[in-house]
């Protein structure tokens, strides 16, 4: 199983979905592997913003290794899964899409939900990191029934 993680700059919320699901797929020793992405260039070899990274740490889970970068075509081929953390995100992606195929692959991580974008908000950080992780874990099951 392949996923990708997707939101804007790829240093707020995807870093976080990244980490988080990969500490749950380690945990349940599944061997899955997870990626993330921006779709925008802005942020392209970042290491993840200090107040995820902060987030994360608080909970025991280490994102400062990651660098950011950008979501290419190619992704749709790598992954069997890419989740996106709000509408523009999935506007975004899905123009790249080239098949019905490819645009299946595309859907909302929380379905009919956005995950807001915490970047002008610091107190916004903790409650995106409850979200992410609340759903990573709805996503794991769910993806573990589909994969048996
Ligand atoms: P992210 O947050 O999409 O969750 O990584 C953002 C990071 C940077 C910017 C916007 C959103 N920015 O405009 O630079």
């Amino acid at each position: 199983m392949k996923i990708l993680m997707v939101c804007l700059g790829n240093i707020c919320r995807s870093p976080l979905a990244e980490g988080i699901m990969k500490h749950f797929i380690d945990k349940e020793g599944l061997g899955w592997q997870v990626d993330s992405a921006g779709t925008g260039a802005y942020h392209i070899g970042r290491h993840p913003d200090v107040r995820s990274i902060k987030i994360a740490q608080q909970n025991g889970i280490d994102i400062s290794h990651q660098k950011a970068r950008q979501f290419i075509k190619a992704d749709f081929k790598t992954f069997d899964h890419i989740y996106v953390m709000d509408k523009h995100n999935y506007e975004d992606v899905i123009n790249l899409a080239t098949s019905d195929e490819e645009k299946q692959k595309v859907k909302l991580f929380i379905t009919d939900e956005i995950v807001p974008d915490p970047y002008y908000d610091d107190s916004l950080f903790k409650p995106t990191f409850n979200m992410i992780y609340a759903q990573c874990g709805k996503l794991l099951t769910s993806l573990k029934k589909e994969n048996r």
